[in-house]
């Protein structure tokens, strides 16, 4: 897939850096997600509902699996992301098999029965909503009889080979994850939402995880999107980190570091994206 560039809209700094992150990251992320979208066997022609689509990434993978005669509206509530999105679509010439639209996940802006499935990566199973449940019922609204809704999260990740009691005590007190679910109950982890399916009244729901293997020598794009993966889950020194914890992270994970992991020969790591779906009756 084409790479996207230039196509810089008028964003706070803060912005700027979260869609950097999640482009560099894309290098990682694309083939799993896409993995992910050919499972789900998206008929061709279909119509399909991006939600949470941030700056288009997968939009333009779900329109190229439905082919040219079907549809794809992306939604997310940032403006910003979506006028990024929508330059990037135009540079791919896409126009007409894409739309974007402002709204929130939890109240979607369209009818019942509106889309032949819905796809939500890295937001409906994150706790966007306080009550998950209620969530998926939204989706699964706007989604016709025999249609799927399928949403997906980063679920874990090996990134710092050799160093598995420093990742643990990183993950439990700085990741981007552990923040998002501090004071959620059990039931509200997204590692639960075949719960958040059944109650929701899915007949039919399943889990599957997809995995990725990364292994030195890594190319140029691979190592920029780990230091940005790196920065992003780890990168704050939160106070509950001891002091020690945040000077290894800094020797193992700067790239000025004479120890920079990702210069070892043999690094190799791993990360997981898990996907719930279910089929409306
Ligand atoms: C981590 S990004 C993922 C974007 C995209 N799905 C991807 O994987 O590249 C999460 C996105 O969800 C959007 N978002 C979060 N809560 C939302 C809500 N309640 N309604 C709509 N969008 C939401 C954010 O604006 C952001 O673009």
């Amino acid at each position: 897939m084409k790479k996207q560039e230039d196509n810089s809209t008028s964003m706070s700094p803060d912005l700027e850096t979260y869609v950097r992150r999640l482009r560099e990251t894309n290098t990682l992320r694309e083939s799993i997600l896409y993995s992910a979208i050919q499972a789900l066997n998206l008929t061709d022609g279909s119509k399909g509902l991006d939600a949470g689509c941030g700056i288009g990434l997968q939009t333009l993978l779900l329109a190229k699996e439905v082919g040219p005669h079907g549809h794809i509206t992306g939604l997310d509530y940032t403006p910003e992301f979506l006028q990024y999105a929508h330059k990037v679509v135009m540079g791919h010439g896409l126009t007409k098999q894409i739309t974007f639209k402002e709204g929130d996940v939890t109240r979607l802006p369209f009818e019942d029965n509106t889309f032949d499935w819905v796809w939500s990566a890295d937001c409906a199973g994150y706790p966007v909503a306080d009550n998950p449940i209620q969530l998926i019922k939204e989706l699964k609204r706007v989604v016709k009889p025999e249609g799927t809704v399928a949403i997906l999260a980063w679920s874990s990740q090996q990134l710092l080979p050799g160093y598995p009691m420093l990742e643990a005590r990183l993950n439990a007190v700085s990741s981007g994850y552990s923040r998002l679910i501090k004071g959620k109950r059990p039931e509200q982890h997204f590692s639960r939402a075949l719960g958040w399916f059944a109650k929701a009244g899915f007949p039919e729901f399943s889990a599957r995880t997809f995995v990725s293997d990364i292994q030195a020598p890594l190319s140029d794009d691979i190592s920029v999107a780990l230091d940005s993966l790196f920065q992003m889950l780890w990168g704050e020194p939160l106070p509950e980190l001891a002091k020690e914890d945040w000077a290894e992270f800094e020797r193992l994970c700067s790239p000025k570091s004479p120890d920079f992991i990702l210069n070892e020969p043999d690094y190799y790591a791993f990360f997981t994206y898990s996907m719930f779906y279910g089929r409306v009756t």
